[in-house]
């Protein structure tokens, strides 16, 4: 059984307890509504650690009004289950719900995360609220949160780098676990952690997909059977494209008009579909250095994420 923690002290003192037993502590961070790609981080973070810290918050400050913060799926319940079925569990889940409360310094004073688990905290720090907040310092990480989903998200990158120094700063973990599903996120962490001295080393995971090759996304609940089916031609597309690079096709212009082309002749909307830079997330013309083809399309209510890495 994990420890949960809800308050930010409380966690500090339980991280620091074990560093001072001379265990390592592995973190993996997320929104909750867990499936296996999450699992198999925690799997990761179990080979580089003593200890798993995992987090389960729903982090309004990386959600635009017009977004899902309301209907963000969750199940603390079933979340809690399935870390325990990771392959040796998980030793805590932080659960916070004073995230973002300054207000004694000890956390807790409005308590108004309280009623409802905590699990969406009720301050006003959402990313469309820059003046009313009591939050007013940001993370950014300048060139790598402009492109990709920087461009239909502007303050979504703000938002996650600055939750994930929080939280860096409360778990004081030696590793840290992130998914290449979210390949953009990955990077702008890894740069973060660099360019500000975090002394954490920062794990990339492959990304864990459906039995169809859908890649698993708590947001896939947003999807009807219908749409589902349809949204595979997105995974399909880009391996496609993989293969074409495979056989000489070096031409951005090419690979991504085929992309786009399969995904809206299957019903979806392409917000953005574009072959980057592995590491600069700069795009290229013609490949010649490892890329990465990162796809961000809408098929119902759901906007999906998803990419390959070519390696050449
Ligand atoms: P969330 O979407 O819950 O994802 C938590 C972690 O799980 C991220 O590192 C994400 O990349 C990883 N993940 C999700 N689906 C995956 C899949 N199919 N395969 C492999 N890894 C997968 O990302 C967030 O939460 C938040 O932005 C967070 C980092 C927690 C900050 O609030």
């Amino acid at each position: 059984e994990p420890e949960i923690i809800r308050r930010k002290d409380e966690m500090r003192k339980w991280s620091r307890s074990m560093r001072a037993q001379g265990k390592t502590i592995g973190f993996v961070p997320t929104m909750g509504y867990l499936h296996k790609g999450h699992l198999s981080l925690v799997n990761e973070a179990r080979k580089h650690a003593d200890l798993i810290v995992v987090s389960i918050y729903v982090n309004p400050a990386q959600f635009a009004v017009s977004e899902d913060l309301s209907t963000y799926p969750s199940d603390f319940n079933g979340d809690l289950k399935k870390l325990m079925s990771a392959t040796g569990g998980v030793d805590a889940v932080f659960n916070p719900f004073d995230l973002y409360d300054y207000g004694s310094g000890r956390g807790g004073s409005g308590g108004e995360g309280r009623e409802n688990g905590g699990r969406k905290e009720k301050v006003e720090v959402s990313c469309a609220d820059e003046t009313g907040g009591g939050h007013d310092t940001w993370v950014r990480v300048e060139r790598l949160e402009k492109g990709l989903c920087g461009k239909s998200r502007p303050v979504f990158f703000r938002g996650v780098a600055t939750v994930v120094t929080k939280l860096f700063n409360i778990v004081e973990p030696d590793v840290a676990v992130f998914g290449k599903k979210d390949y953009q996120q990955w990077r702008i962490i890894c740069r973060l952690v660099r360019d500000l001295d975090f002394g954490i080393q920062i794990i990339g995971a492959e990304i864990v997909r459906e039995d169809d090759g859908l890649a698993m996304s708590s947001r896939n609940v947003y999807v009807s059977p219908d749409e589902r089916q349809k949204a595979l031609s997105i995974n399909r597309s880009l391996s496609e494209a993989k293969l074409a690079v495979e056989r000489g096709q070096m031409s951005s212009r090419e690979l991504r008009s085929s992309v786009i082309q399969a995904i809206e002749e299957a019903g979806g909307k392409v917000d953005y579909a574009e072959i980057v830079d592995q590491e600069t997330l700069e795009e290229v013309e013609e490949i010649k250095a490892p890329v990465v083809f990162c796809v961000a399309a809408w098929f119902g209510k759901a906007r999906l994420l998803d990419n390959i890495e070519i390696n050449i």
